[in-house]
């Protein structure tokens, strides 16, 4: 028997507001296109038990260490139930947000300990990172007024524009940390522009 190749790992990241979601469909079909088989999943989220700890994060009072321990218990049954055997059988991946949201986040937004979060990534993930990440850049007053016109706030759309400010610094810390996985798209842009630079980061990282 031929072993399949592993299959490739996206995800995309940015503040809330930023848009990243809109491109989402885009992206599936555009991967959809030149790949067997696209698997669109989420975080908080993916998997049954996933999707009830993500009810808990967006709508319930904690404190930080026990958001970022549900981001990640989260985050551990997603991997084991979907992605791994999802990139163990050659599928490509897409997943919206992941670890990079915990350190932006719980860590930069919530001021959690880097060095915890650090520990639990290298815990749940066991070496696992996704192979591109899109950040969708947007200022934040850009990503508030989007928010605005859309929809009803969870636990961290109510956040004042200091906490996506700080969230928008841990990201760009991520990237400036890992420059190779990372694209960042100008998300200020109008979307046909965003589409244009999503579709050009994903043309220099292929083939798919
Ligand atoms: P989001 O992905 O923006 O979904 P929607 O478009 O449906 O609002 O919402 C998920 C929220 O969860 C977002 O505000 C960021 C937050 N989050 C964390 O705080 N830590 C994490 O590790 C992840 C994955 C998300």
């Amino acid at each position: 028997m031929i072993a399949t190749a592993r299959g490739r790992f996206i995800t995309l990241e940015g503040i809330d507001g930023a848009g990243k979601s809109s491109h989402l469909q885009a992206l599936q079909a555009w991967l959809g296109a030149r790949s067997a088989e696209v698997l669109v999943t989420r975080e908080p989220g993916g998997t049954p038990l996933a999707e009830r700890l993500r009810e808990l994060v967006l709508h319930a009072g904690m404190d930080p260490l026990t958001e970022a321990l549900l981001v990640f218990a989260a985050r551990r049954d997603h991997l084991q139930q979907v992605i791994n055997p999802a990139l163990a059988r050659g599928a490509c991946v897409l997943c919206d947000r992941f670890t990079d949201a915990s350190f932006a986040y719980q860590g930069a937004g919530r001021g959690f300990d880097l060095g915890v979060l650090g520990a639990l990534e290298t815990w749940v993930q066991q070496g696992l990172q996704p192979d591109l990440t899109l950040w969708f850049d947007a200022a934040p007053p850009t990503a508030a007024a989007r928010r605005a016109a859309v929809r009803s706030p969870d636990r961290f759309e109510t956040q004042d524009e200091a906490f996506f400010q700080r969230v928008s610094t841990g990201y760009a810390q991520r990237a400036g940390a890992d420059p190779s996985r990372f694209v960042r798209i100008d998300a200020d842009l109008p979307r046909e522009q965003v589409w244009q630079q999503v579709q050009a980061a994903l043309e220099s990282r292929g083939p798919w």
